[in-house]
């Protein structure tokens, strides 16, 4: 049995990465602890760069990242999900990427993370932004591998990806983590 975070990143209401996020927790759920943490009405502040986390293995500034890197820390898979802004992920995403620069010199068990991405268009390269973005966080922690990916292009209206087939995709890539 994993400990299984997932981080939505969307913020608005009835988010079409939420509710694929929310398929793959159906599929994880089966046989792994799993959290869902939305980022909507917490408070987030940007990483002001002063790198005292280096020594303290803590943030300088104290809102909701604190509580999330935490739980970050001590899961064994993490997963996102975001929607594409502007060909690359969710500034909301990115921002808590940067907060969560505490667990470089802190560690952290997970050695797993999973993308779960939708967008309004559906072209070869609408995706490619929002993949790369992710393994470069990767590629900076030691251990971590990116296991999996779904990625729904043609969702624009929330809901929109209610009757899309990639959900199943996604469930099963929860179940099979
Ligand atoms: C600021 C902003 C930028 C966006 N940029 C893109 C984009 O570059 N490519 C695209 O296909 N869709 C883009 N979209 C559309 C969203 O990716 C799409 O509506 C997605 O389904 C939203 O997911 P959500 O419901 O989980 O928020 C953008 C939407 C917003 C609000």
């Amino acid at each position: 049995m994993k400990k299984v975070l997932i981080i939505s990143t969307s913020l608005r209401n009835n988010s079409n990465s939420e509710i694929l996020a929310k398929r793959f927790m159906d599929g994880a759920t089966i046989n792994n602890e799993v959290e869902l943490i939305s980022l909507k009405q917490k408070k987030i502040n940007f990483c002001i760069g002063c790198l005292s986390c280096s020594n303290t293995h803590t943030c300088v500034i104290k809102d909701d990242t604190n509580e999330i890197v935490d739980k970050m820390e001590a899961a064994d898979v993490i997963v996102w999900a975001s929607p594409v802004y502007y060909y690359g992920m969710s500034g909301v995403m990115k921002t808590m990427i940067d907060r969560a620069n505490p667990l470089y010199s802190r560690g952290y068990n997970f050695k797993e993370v999973y993308l779960l991405a939708t967008a309004t268009e559906d072209e070869a390269y609408t995706f490619d932004g929002i993949k790369k973005g992710i393994e470069c966080w990767i590629d900076c922690l030691e251990g971590v591998t990116l296991k999996g990916m779904v990625f729904v292009g043609g969702v624009e209206k929330p809901k929109d990806i209610l009757d899309n087939k990639k959900l199943e995709d996604a469930y099963l890539m929860g179940k099979n983590i």
